[in-house]
């Protein structure tokens, strides 16, 4: 039993096999990046349509048995040009095509790769922020940013700064230069963060500041406000595994600072390898296998994506 896992919600597309046994066989992608600018989705759908032939070629194997696709959540132009996409090589190979959910697959590889049993997880990207326990047959959102995600905030800091996309890494390179601590508001409501106040005092106080000490506070500031969140969670739900997921876990920094907390309170912090991390097509091949194993109804031809599907309205059929 294999499945093809099809990846195409934003920045990057990629493709995927993985087999009944949880080994993958391939995981290709190509990611769209810029030096000077963010993501233009006109620029992104491009990139997509000039790479997927190639990034499928390399990954695809003989004998799938069913193909998986990001139905959402994700932008608008990219999910419906990769829904096309996946209908196409579902028909070409006459296998049944599964949805999956982009965020609930960020968390699946999570349990996967750690080996994860009772977790609160914080999954952190572009798009996201979200702190979420596995509840009855659905993943719950016990915490969430109530405006941008903290990814779009490293992203939008990173370009303010002259820098390009992604943000986060060229952000985190910059702040190692970072010597003073800038004073950024820091917003934290119960179990919820909020970040866009942090992003226009950002660009407030990068004009009578030096850009590596702005890299560095903005870190500071954003890191801490979702471990403080994450460690409630941890607390109220009377859990010890933490496990971080989405783009921005790939963060040094944050990984260092959620692992203390942990170890402080006689956790554990799991993390997957940055491949996992980043938008990739294992993790839908993962959970696509999962679904269809599970008897999660295939796709029919006319099904739309859905680029405000929450996670928790996904139906769990694996759990
Ligand atoms: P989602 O739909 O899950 O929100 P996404 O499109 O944001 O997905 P991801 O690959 O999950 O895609 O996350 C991308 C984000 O991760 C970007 O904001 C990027 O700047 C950030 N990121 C990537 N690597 C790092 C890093 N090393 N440190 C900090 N942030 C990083
Ligand atoms: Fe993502």
């Amino acid at each position: 039993m294999k499945c093809l896992g099809i990846e195409c919600t934003a920045h990057t597309f990629g493709a995927s096999i993985v087999d009944s046994s949880g080994r993958f066989l391939s995981n290709e992608k190509a990611s769209f990046t810029s030096s000077s600018r963010g993501m233009v989705p006109r620029e992104v759908l491009e990139f997509h349509k000039a790479h997927r032939d190639e990034v499928v070629e390399k990954a695809l194997v003989s004998d799938v048995d069913t193909v998986a696709v990001s139905q959402g959540p994700g932008i608008g132009t990219m999910l419906f040009e990769g829904m096309q996409y996946a209908k196409s090589i579902s028909k070409k190979l006459d296998v049944p095509l599964v949805g999956v959910n982009h965020a609930v697959a960020h968390l699946e590889i999570g349990v996967k790769e750690c080996r994860a049993k009772d977790a609160v997880f914080l999954y952190v990207s572009g798009g996201n922020t979200q702190v979420l326990i596995q509840g009855k047959k659905r993943y719950d959102v016990v915490g969430e940013t109530l405006d941008i995600g903290i990814g779009n905030l490293l992203d939008k800091s990173a370009r303010h700064l002259g820098l390009g996309f992604p943000g986060g890494p060229l952000l985190y390179e910059l702040s190692l230069k970072g010597k003073k601590f800038v004073d950024l508001p820091y917003n934290v409501k119960g179990m919820d963060v909020c970040f866009s106040g942090l992003a226009t005092d950002f660009k407030r106080k990068a004009e009578s500041n030096k850009p590596q000490d702005m890299a560095f506070s903005v870190q500071e500031v954003a890191f801490d406000m979702v471990c403080e969140v994450a460690e409630r969670a941890l607390s109220h739900f009377e859990k010890d595994e933490l496990v971080l997921a989405g783009g921005v876990a790939c963060s040094k920094i944050l990984q260092e600072k959620t692992r203390t907390m942990c170890q402080e309170r006689g956790a554990t912090m799991l993390v997957p390898e940055n491949e996992f991390l980043v938008d990739n097509g294992a993790m839908i091949a993962w959970n696509g296998l999962l679904a269809y194993n599970s008897g999660q109804k295939p796709l029919s031809p006319s099904a739309e994506p859905l680029p405000h599907w929450r996670p928790d309205d996904v139906k769990a059929t694996w759990f």
